[in-house]
């Protein structure tokens, strides 16, 4: 059974918090959060879920990046948990492409994202990983970092001009990817 979490929405104060690391990744009290975050993240269809979001202020967040309608061209990988992130190193080259977050419903932005970086974080096992992402993924996980900092995307995108409503996105944006 899929346990419903609350998400919290843009202007809730617990959203711009900077959130603590996780003390303890292999206590059966956060594996099993861990799992219900997964469960919920599939159901929803996203291609990623902070923490922060659904009001639980510790670093870490689940990558479930999958071609959908909305993206197309998203790999498709096994769902994941990024635990106690840090970013190690960011490519000069950037490149702006469509966000959303279940944070901020209806609304969709053109983020500019590094198109690499190399990152280290713990699995849910407790092992240390240092891995480089590129494109879709690199942006996801990039989103996914700012929520542990207390950023939305809406905070980088660079003018109030590349900010969409969703009914509109879909039919300006999205006809033309797919
Ligand atoms: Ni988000």
């Amino acid at each position: 059974m899929t346990v419903e979490f609350e998400i919290l929405q843009l202007g809730h104060p617990q959203l711009r918090q900077p959130a603590k690391p996780v003390e303890a990744i292999l206590d059966p009290a956060f594996q099993r959060q861990l799992d219900d975050l997964f469960g919920f993240v599939m159901e929803k269809g996203g291609m990623g879920i902070a923490a922060p979001q659904v009001g639980i202020s510790q670093q870490f967040f689940i990558m479930s990046s999958h071609p959908n309608e909305r993206y197309p061209y998203a790999p498709d990988v096994e769902p994941f948990a990024v635990i106690n992130p840090t970013i190690l190193e960011v490519s000069d080259g950037q490149s702006k492409d469509w966000e959303g977050c279940l944070s901020l419903p209806g609304i969709r932005g053109l983020v500019p994202r590094a198109d690499e970086i190399a990152v280290r974080f713990y699995n849910r096992d407790g092992e240390l990983r240092e891995t480089r992402y590129q494109g879709f993924l690199a942006r996801v996980f990039q989103h996914e970092f700012d929520h542990l900092q207390g950023t939305v995307f809406l905070d980088r995108v660079e003018t109030t001009r590349e900010v969409m409503m969703e009914q509109e996105w879909r039919c300006r944006v999205a006809a033309q990817l797919s």
